[in-house]
């Protein structure tokens, strides 16, 4: 006699039983396997998966995809363990009632590796987010390719490289990594928009601590390789450090608000009270550049008076400090903002700065979000270290990027704006639209200092054989430099900038620059794509 397996199985025959048939697999595969995922995640600090994307969305919009695929591997015994779902779990839902796409991985179905079906699941998923025009959140909690499947791994790894290329300024792309992201796993990331990471509990590398130490003989630690923290700060592979998984969700929700569907879809309109007049918010302004050109401010306070209710969404808030990105929103419009901090090395460009900026300023182009650019910067960082890691071959990112947007462009040089950081800074020359300098800039070759030096050598050593005070000399000298030649009014003369205006005026004058440019269309030379310095 046969042992009889069906006892516990619904009658088939029946509709009833076909019913609940489905109802015993839906709650293997929904109910069972998050509780079983809850007693692993929970400890560890960590929510499941579909807790991540529960927390993601709106209450109620998700709307599950291949919850009943299963892998087909009988490698090293895996035919007796085939979960519902394998490890991700996908679908598409909303954010404040806008369609979003999103997968999670499961790292308690075989540490969330990615085979043969797991990687069609996540496939289809982007494909299904790139035929709707709608962005895709990847959540990352994965221990890489599995490795019982070998090459059919790495192959669906290759084929979502190349989708996460395909959507690339197509759809916005967000990764929330929320556990491991090791090997070669790290690239779908680093394809991506942008990428938020959770303090302590997420790590990116692409050879882990094991190997180093055996390649190299470097001892060093998972955290400080690849944690949150590290590339937030050291790397710039990151662009939100997230103090914990909740905080990574509100920040990519934040972040979807600013931006549009797809790259042919308009940007979300939020309602404003923008008063239409000069406030004392607004006067404020007029005192916050320091009468010393050395002395330091903040320029966010400049960011916030500017945009809608004082609200500026930092991105790379921690990498390259001397440069601020984000989002923010003008007659609730979104705009991306891009300006030097004074308060962070005297607002300088390096290499670092200029990548930021410039991966930012394509973002920004690519999906038609007009850019509000602010200056304040003396120059270059000098320096060998700048010149032998490439600042002319990383730094000439930035031009580029610039002069090949097509968005509208605001830019407001609120003080110095010297040599070809100048021109760098969304000049009128690389295709800005409205360039406004406020009366304190200071718009030349070089700073006054410097330009008096080459300039008054020899008059400067014949005060110093005079017996003259040479340094009260070169003072007076670089004062009427300043004066004569990096006035702001000078450029306003030639036209190359079309305003000099109080800065109490500022926020009146982007908003209705941004109204005048909202039918900004301009044709490019066809190409198949350009060729930016990488
Ligand atoms: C299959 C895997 C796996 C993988 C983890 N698991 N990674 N199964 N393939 N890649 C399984 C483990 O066997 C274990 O199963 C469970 O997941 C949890 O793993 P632990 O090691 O117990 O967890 P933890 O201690 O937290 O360590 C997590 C980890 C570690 C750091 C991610 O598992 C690890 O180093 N895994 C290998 C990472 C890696 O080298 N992957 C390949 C990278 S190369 P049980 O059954 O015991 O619970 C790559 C190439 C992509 O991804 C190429 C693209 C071009």
């Amino acid at each position: 006699m046969t042992d009889d397996n069906t006892a516990n199985v619904p009658d088939l025959s029946t509709t009833a039983g076909k019913i609940a048939d489905h109802r015993l697999r839906y709650n293997e595969a929904v109910y069972e396997r998050n509780e079983a995922a809850e007693a692993r995640q929970h400890p560890k600090g960590k929510m499941t998966a579909r807790e991540r994307i529960e927390g993601l969305l709106d209450r109620g919009s998700f709307v599950e995809f291949d919850k009943y695929v299963r892998h087909r591997t009988h490698a090293f015994g895996m035919e007796g363990n085939r979960p519902f779902g394998d490890s991700v779990i996908t679908g598409a839902g909303t954010i404040e009632g806008r369609q979003v796409a999103v997968y999670a991985q499961d790292f308690t179905i075989f540490g969330g590796s990615l085979g043969e079906v797991a990687g069609e699941k996540i496939i289809k998923i982007m494909n299904f987010a790139l035929k709707t025009g709608v962005p895709i959140i990847g959540i990352l909690d994965s221990g890489g390719a599995r490795i019982q499947e070998g090459v059919v791994a790495l192959g669906k790894y290759g084929e979502i490289f190349r989708l996460n290329t395909m959507c690339s300024g197509v759809i916005p792309q967000l990764s929330i990594i929320m556990g491991p992201a090791a090997g070669g796993a790290v690239y779908s990331p680093a394809l991506t928009d942008f990428v938020i990471m959770v303090d302590k509990t997420s790590h990116m590398f692409v050879t882990g601590p094991d190997v180093i130490k055996t390649v190299t003989g470097e001892e060093v630690g998972f955290e400080e390789l690849g944690g949150a923290l590290t590339h937030n700060k050291v790397s710039g592979v990151a662009h939100y450090l997230a103090s914990d998984e909740h905080d990574a969700l509100d920040y990519a929700r934040t972040l979807i608000s600013y931006l549009p569907d797809n790259n042919m879809a308009e940007l979300p309109v939020y309602d404003s009270d923008t008063v239409l007049e000069i406030t004392d918010a607004d006067r404020k302004l007029n005192t916050i550049i320091p009468d010393s050109p050395n002395q330091p401010y903040d320029m966010k306070v400049i960011i916030e008076s500017i945009v809608d209710g004082g609200d500026f969404l930092e991105v790379q808030p921690l990498f390259a400090p001397n440069i601020l990105i984000g989002f923010a929103r003008i007659e609730g419009r979104s705009v991306g903002v891009v300006a030097n901090q004074p308060s962070e090395m005297a607002g300088t460009l390096n290499i670092e700065a200029g990548e930021k900026a410039s991966r930012f300023v394509r973002f920004c182009d690519s999906f038609s979000i007009p850019i509000l650019t602010l200056v304040d910067v003396p120059g270059y960082l000098p320096g060998t270290d700048q010149e032998w890691t490439g600042v002319i071959r990383r730094g000439a990112k930035l031009l580029y990027a610039y002069a090949e947007a097509t968005v509208p462009l605001v830019t407001i040089i609120t003080r110095k704006a010297y040599g070809g950081a100048y021109i760098v800074m969304g000049s009128k020359q690389l295709g800005a639209d409205v360039n406004i300098a406020w009366p304190t800039a200071e718009i030349a070759v070089m700073g006054g200092a410097g330009a008096v030096n080459i300039l008054y050598r020899a008059e400067l050593k014949r005060a110093e054989a005079a017996g003259e005070d040479v340094e009260a000399v070169r003072a007076q000298l670089a004062k009427e430099y300043t004066y004569n030649v990096a006035s702001p009014f000078l450029a306003a003369e030639r036209g190359e900038l079309d305003n000099v205006l109080e800065p109490a005026g500022t926020r009146l004058a982007v908003l209705k620059a941004l109204r005048g440019l909202r039918g900004k269309r301009v044709e490019q030379p066809a190409k198949k794509h350009g060729n930016i310095p990488l």
